[in-house]
């Protein structure tokens, strides 16, 4: 976990560069289903990057003219003890957080009014509406957390981003944390199947592991042998023996940071025919994307690495017509790789994310309109201290593999009979899809693997599966 000193750091940085004092809510807590029963709280990213941790309702204020950062939590009162246990004091947060000042939240518009004396606040959306709302009143901005231009005024996003994207050592080694606890959620999953359980069974383990470490899923965990369902959070399948189970599993400790990993193995213990070339060909193209890692180059060309090795892989199995450029550049690649090769990753699993496009497509880059690219989340360039995903996939998905207009479009480059034998395998539950993923750190000169140790070859991966079980 990131330092006290560490924190004073990023708010000192923070405040040298801004021209107008700044509000960051870090949101509340939300109900599932009536007020007192709320969701697991979970702090806004922005805030626990300055903070390190976040009293639901808490809000800062950070003025660059007196240079203090002051913090608003909520009143102690005796009825908040009983309930939920004794809580330090004001003053105790205070020097727990080295702020300069801590005061209650109560009336916050005027305590606010008080500190801007006239100048104008900035603030930043969060997913909490209320807070969000509270901002905007404070600040009379128009803000919105659902889309990139209402997170708050484009100079004070790009700011935080820019302290953000790249991380510091004790960030990365958070990071590295949540890997080896990622590992061994992975390792346990992969060791206790077999044909005859529900996915449910394996899924528990995965978010049962994160826990015991005082972890949560840093997004809804996905296990499901219909891999090509991209966000499947289902977990009611039957695994069979023919089947390829896909965990896109990563955890998430209480300073925020976390990974995002994800392993197919096939639950017999062995990729037979077509799908171990469909594992080796995934494999190889996540490998040849991170090899081309290191600062300064763009991370949409390492996409479109990730994407030549799986049309060229494709190519040769027949499944393909064509060469790589050419099939890359119509998209025929996307109908089997249907999104982006990965996102950056550090408080948030897809980090930063909210604030849209002015963060990942810098200087002027547009989005591509193109089936599959366009699902690209990032094409910025990469920085010494970035941490992002590499995860290029292979699916069968029969809403995509059915489509008339696809079906028009690429007659000539899909050999669509060989397609459709892999939507009819396994007895007609369709083969499903493959995706590796791991995190991965740029640096001036290469690139680091946080994810390494979590095995991918495909005869070590083989060589796990049902492992706890014997
Ligand atoms: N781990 C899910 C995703 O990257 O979208
Ligand atoms: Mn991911």
């Amino acid at each position: 976990m990131p330092s006290l000193k560490q924190h004073q750091k990023r708010r000192t940085e923070f405040l040298a560069g801004l021209k107008r004092p700044v509000l960051l809510m870090a949101g509340g807590n939300k109900p599932r289903n009536y007020p007192d029963n709320p969701f697991p709280y979970r702090p806004d990213s922005s805030f626990l990057f300055f903070f390190g941790e976040a009293e639901a309702d808490a809000a800062a204020f950070f003025d660059p003219q007196s240079g203090q950062v002051q913090l608003f939590l909520p009143a102690r009162s005796p009825e908040g003890a009983l309930w939920y246990g004794d809580v330090p004091s004001l003053a105790d947060m205070q020097a727990r957080l080295g702020v300069d000042a801590v005061d209650s939240n109560d009336e916050l518009p005027g305590k606010i009014a008080a500190l801007a004396k006239g100048r104008e606040v900035d603030a930043l959306a969060v997913a909490d509406p209320k807070a969000t709302a509270l901002a905007a009143e404070i600040s009379g901005q128009n803000l919105n957390f659902d889309s990139g231009a209402g997170q708050g005024r484009a100079e004070l996003v790009l700011s935080i981003a820019a302290l953000r994207s790249s991380k510091d050592p004790e960030e990365l080694d958070e990071m590295r944390r949540t890997a080896v606890i990622t590992k061994e959620a992975h390792l346990e999953a992969m060791g206790h199947t077999r044909a005859g359980i529900l996915e449910q069974e394996l899924a528990g383990r995965v978010d049962g592991c994160f826990a015991r470490h005082g972890c949560v899923p840093a997004y809804n965990t996905i296990l499901s042998v219909r891999g090509e369902v991209l966000h499947n959070h289902e977990h009611h399948n039957e695994l069979h023996a023919g089947d390829i189970v896909l965990l896109d599993g990563g955890a998430e400790a209480s300073s925020g940071y976390c990974s995002d990993v994800t392993r197919c193995w096939p639950v017999s213990g062995k990729f037979e025919g077509e799908a171990a070339e469909i594992y080796d060909i995934v494999l190889n193209s996540e490998l040849a994307a991170i090899e081309q890692v290191k600062a300064g180059v763009r991370y949409g060309e390492l996409h479109r690495t990730a994407c030549m090795i799986v049309a060229e892989g494709l190519a040769e199995m027949g499944i393909l017509r064509g060469k790589a450029e050419d099939l890359v550049e119509t998209g025929a690649h996307a109908l089997f790789f249907p999104h982006g090769v990965g996102h950056q990753i550090g408080l948030d699993v897809h980090d930063m994310e909210a604030f849209g496009d002015q963060v990942h497509y810098p200087q002027n880059r547009s989005r591509s309109s193109q089936f599959g690219t366009k699902f690209l989340r990032t094409d910025t360039d990469l920085r010494a201290g970035m941490t992002f995903t590499i995860e290029p996939g292979i699916y069968f998905v029969p809403a995509i593999l059915n489509e008339a207009g696809f079906r028009e479009q690429f007659k000539d480059q899909v050999n669509w009979d060989h397609a459709e034998k892999f939507l009819r395998a396994n007895d007609g539950r369709g083969f499903g899809g493959i995706r590796i993923e791991d995190d991965v750190l740029a640096t001036e000169d290469g690139y680091e693997v946080l994810t390494a140790a979590i095995p991918k070859g495909r005869q070590e991966v083989e060589d796990l599966v049902g492992r706890a079980l014997s």
